[in-house]
């Protein structure tokens, strides 16, 4: 499975799903990597790697639809055919989202349906809640929601700050990428009624 992936920042989760397509076993290979900004720290994560990175700048755009198309013009001249966004700030076009339906992951630090959006750490710790976690699903229009691939929960302890949370989450979250998109790529979920069926 030829993979895009979507970033705009750090490029930690990303480098997660480069360590695991380097393992010979693994069933993707990121032929691209896109970022709506020219100073994404992932990019030189993909660059190091030997990825072909492109920046697709959203602000040399009208709307976020020539916005999008211009990303799925970049995706389909590589050849992609799974796009998995990771630490990606822009919310997507109907239009793009269905282009790509059920061919796009996204990571979220919570678990969702809890705490879309952003502030998530700040939030869970603030609600009280004792767990909270990360979540890989099938991208849909409403932003950080979708089928749920697989989630893994993460204890909120008594002197959690957001920024310690969000460190464990982050932990965790570089382990769920690689395996959610191992289970798609080996066409081992099926969508039934919106929710995701894993088969062995
Ligand atoms: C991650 O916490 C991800 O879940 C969220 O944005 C952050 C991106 O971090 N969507 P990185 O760029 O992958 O390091």
């Amino acid at each position: 499975m030829k993979v895009g992936v979507l970033i705009s920042g750090r490029g930690s989760n990303l480098k997660s799903l480069i360590d695991a397509c380097a393992s010979s076993d693994f069933p993707a290979e990121i032929v691209l990597v896109i970022s709506n900004k020219a100073d994404a720290g992932g990019l030189e994560i993909a660059r190091a790697a030997g990825i072909a990175t492109r920046v697709v700048s959203h602000k040399d755009f009208a709307s976020r639809e020539a916005f999008d198309r211009e990303m799925t013009a970049a995706l389909k001249n590589a050849d992609v055919d799974f796009v998995c966004s990771a630490g990606f700030m822009r919310i997507l076009s109907d239009e793009f989202v269905e282009t790509w339906r059920d061919r796009q992951l996204n990571i979220h630090p919570s678990l969702l349906p809890s705490f879309k959006g952003l502030n998530v750490y700040a939030r869970a710790i603030e609600a009280g809640c004792k767990v909270s976690g990360c979540t890989v699903h099938f991208v849909r229009a409403a932003m950080d929601e979708g089928p749920i691939v697989a989630q893994t929960a993460v204890p909120i302890l008594e002197d959690d700050t957001p920024d310690t949370l969000a460190a464990r989450i982050l932990t965790e979250e570089h382990k769920l990428y690689p395996h959610a998109l191992r289970l798609v790529a080996e066409g081992r979920v099926t969508i039934v009624d919106e929710r995701c069926v894993i088969r062995d």
